[in-house]
């Protein structure tokens, strides 16, 4: 079977994916620096699929470690590249952590892969790079607006850089993903997202709060013109999406592709307020959440759902669960980490 490079494999969105590239039965080498992840993510993994990836710690920005590592895996057929800094805030205070970290290994990976006879490249790109978008729900058609940070610039670039690329690269193909707001665990609660300090996102910042971490849930304004007054935004299961980067390397494999260059939205298509988020995890969990209303959070949009007829028609991708499925993995994966300590 194939043999597929996830960059960041340890991470949240990354190791769901390795999960389901292995039960596919692709061969999969891990490369992740362990900046924001865990070695012992590994073995969630191997728990889960039986099978153990090969793993290389390695930081990217070390474009002679990058060479040697395609040197050594020759053989390689699709890459997924995930490893990326993602912090909105500290992209703002740190703006060339975040062009060095996001756009410099880009560069040093796409070099590599115009070296080989074919490759499929798979890029986490956000639904960031709409901003507000003027229609909702949102298309792959829809003007990419100016980036309101240093990290969602990072994403516009970065499918800048895989488009430019692929034009006068024949052998290269390559998908951008905009993903909406991923969310959950796997089921077994094996493996989930692992936040560093205190959690920016919403449904992490929900289940600390609910374990009794954090004190009290801060909803950032509900003065917004939605029904509720608070922000909307799709929130689709993190196994939904892993599944759809499977998708989308088959599709690059066995040469589905239309052009060389795609780009698609990974949403459920719904919008779910804060405050519907909420309710959904105090159902699921049975438990009563504290929160109070504060100020808007500034640079966020008030409302984002994607429009998923591209995903759904081109690639033969659905979402298969809902929100009240992602938060009960969440809550199950969050009891398993204290307990773990
Ligand atoms: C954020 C980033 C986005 C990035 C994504 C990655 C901002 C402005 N946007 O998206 O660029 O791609 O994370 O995961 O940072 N909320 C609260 N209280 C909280 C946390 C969040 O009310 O403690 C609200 C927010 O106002 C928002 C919703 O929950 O309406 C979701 O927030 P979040 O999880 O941070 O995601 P985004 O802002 O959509």
């Amino acid at each position: 079977m194939d043999k597929i490079l996830v960059t960041g494999g340890l991470g949240f969105i990354g190791s769901h994916t390795v999960v389901e590239l292995q039960n596919e039965g692709y061969e999969v080498v891990i490369i992740d620096d362990l900046s924001n992840s865990s070695e012992s993510v590994l073995d969630g993994i191997i728990s889960i699929t039986g099978k153990t990836p090969i793993f290389e710690k390695l930081d990217l920005k070390d474009k002679a470690g990058v060479e040697a590592f395609f040197k050594n895996h020759n053989d390689i057929k699709g890459v997924i590249h995930f490893a990326a800094s993602k912090a909105v805030g500290e992209s703002v205070k740190e703006p060339l952590l975040y062009y060095e970290n996001n756009i410099s290994t880009l560069v040093y990976i796409l070099k590599e892969l115009q070296k080989l006879p074919s490759a499929g490249f798979i890029f986490s790109s956000s639904c960031t790079v709409y901003g507000q978008a003027d229609e909702l729900p949102i298309t792959e058609n829809a003007t990419v607006k100016q980036a309101e940070s240093p990290y969602g610039n990072t994403k516009q670039i970065g499918e800048e850089i895989i488009s430019d690329t692929c034009k006068v690269t024949p052998n290269l193909k390559a998908i951008a993903l905009r993903y909406f707001n991923p969310v959950g665990s796997h089921e077994t609660a094996k493996i989930g997202e692992l936040p560093i300090g205190v959690p920016q996102n919403l449904v992490p910042f929900i289940t600390q709060t609910a374990i009794g971490i954090r004190q009290e849930l801060s909803i950032f304004g509900d003065d917004y013109p939605t029904p509720d007054g608070t922000c909307i935004r799709d929130y689709i299961h993190v196994v939904d999406l892993a599944k759809a980067h499977v998708v989308a390397l088959n599709r690059l494999l066995q040469n589905k592709n239309k052009s060389n260059y795609e780009t698609f939205n990974l949403g459920t298509g719904t919008g779910s307020s804060v405050l519907e988020v909420v309710q959904a995890f105090e159902k699921v969990s049975g438990e009563k959440l504290n929160y109070k209303i504060v100020g808007r959070r500034e640079g966020d949009i008030i409302s984002a759902y994607a429009n998923t007829t591209k995903a759904n028609e081109e690639l033969g991708w659905k979402t298969e669960l809902n929100l009240e499925d992602a938060m009960r993995s969440a809550w199950k994966w969050e009891q398993v980490v204290r307990k773990k300590g």
